[in-house]
């Protein structure tokens, strides 16, 4: 089954065409890494597919569901379906780590659960955070506060995380670590992945590294040189 499909996707913010017929294909339970030269659409595709904006022209399904011609509702519905870790995450300062990833449970609908605090424990100690629930967010490393945002977008088990330069403020060895926690969890919970990174180091993570230029996807390719 197919996570993701796009087909004819064209988007643009008044000047041009940012993407241009874009056509796009990703199965279930992939991981996938995006790149490409800054400008060149990989945001606006995520924003796309996190339903964070509408589609203008061409077909975009997501998780079975359409998102072309859809209004308000089916956006809201499509994005609780849906973990989002970007590079500079919103997390409030002043909330612990546990209640932090209770936010991501809230937007998911499952924060009323009787066992929504064990969840989000879980989900801090599989990103290697165990001990920390009650730390500020203030308090923790950068390293640290990302594996929060990790955990966050993934407690209460999205079928799809979308994540753009979610490493992109840490160092490499950090940067391999918040990386190998998301991929974990999201192996775990059967989550397919679509992420956004300059660093090709990181791409061996993925089953399949793709190239975005002008607006379309360039390359597809199975193994990644290092
Ligand atoms: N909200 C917006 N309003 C107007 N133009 C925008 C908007 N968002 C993006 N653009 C333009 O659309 C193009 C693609 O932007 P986008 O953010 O998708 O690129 P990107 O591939 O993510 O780049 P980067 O690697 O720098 O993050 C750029 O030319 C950008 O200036
Ligand atoms: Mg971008």
């Amino acid at each position: 089954m197919a996570a993701i499909i796009a087909r004819g996707l064209t988007h643009g913010y008044g000047e041009g065409p940012v993407l241009r017929a874009l056509d796009l294909e990703v199965a279930a339970g992939e991981v996938l890494f995006l790149m490409g030269p800054s400008g060149c659409g990989k945001t606006t595709l995520l924003t796309l597919i996190g339903a964070l904006r509408s589609v203008q022209q061409g077909e975009l399904t997501v998780l079975g569901h359409a998102l072309h011609g859809v209004d308000d509702a089916a956006r809201v519905a499509s994005r609780r379906r849906t973990g989002f870790v970007f590079q500079h995450h919103n997390l409030h300062r002043s909330l612990t780590a546990l209640q932090n990833v209770m936010v991501g449970l809230e937007a998911r609908g499952q924060s009323r659960l009787p066992q929504a605090e064990a969840m989000c424990r879980a989900a801090l100690a599989s990103v290697g955070l165990a001990g920390f629930e009650a730390r500020r967010q203030d308090k923790l490393s950068g390293g640290q506060r990302q594996r929060v945002a990790i955990a966050r977008a993934l407690v209460g088990g999205p079928q799809l995380l979308l994540a753009d330069e979610p490493t992109g403020a840490l160092d490499s060895t950090t940067g391999r670590e918040v990386m190998a926690a998301m991929r974990s969890l999201a192996r775990a919970q059967g989550t397919t992945l679509v992420i956004v990174t300059h660093d090709p180091r990181l791409h061996e993570a993925g089953d399949r590294v793709i190239a975005m230029e002008d607006g379309q996807i360039r390359s597809m390719r199975k193994e990644f040189a290092l």
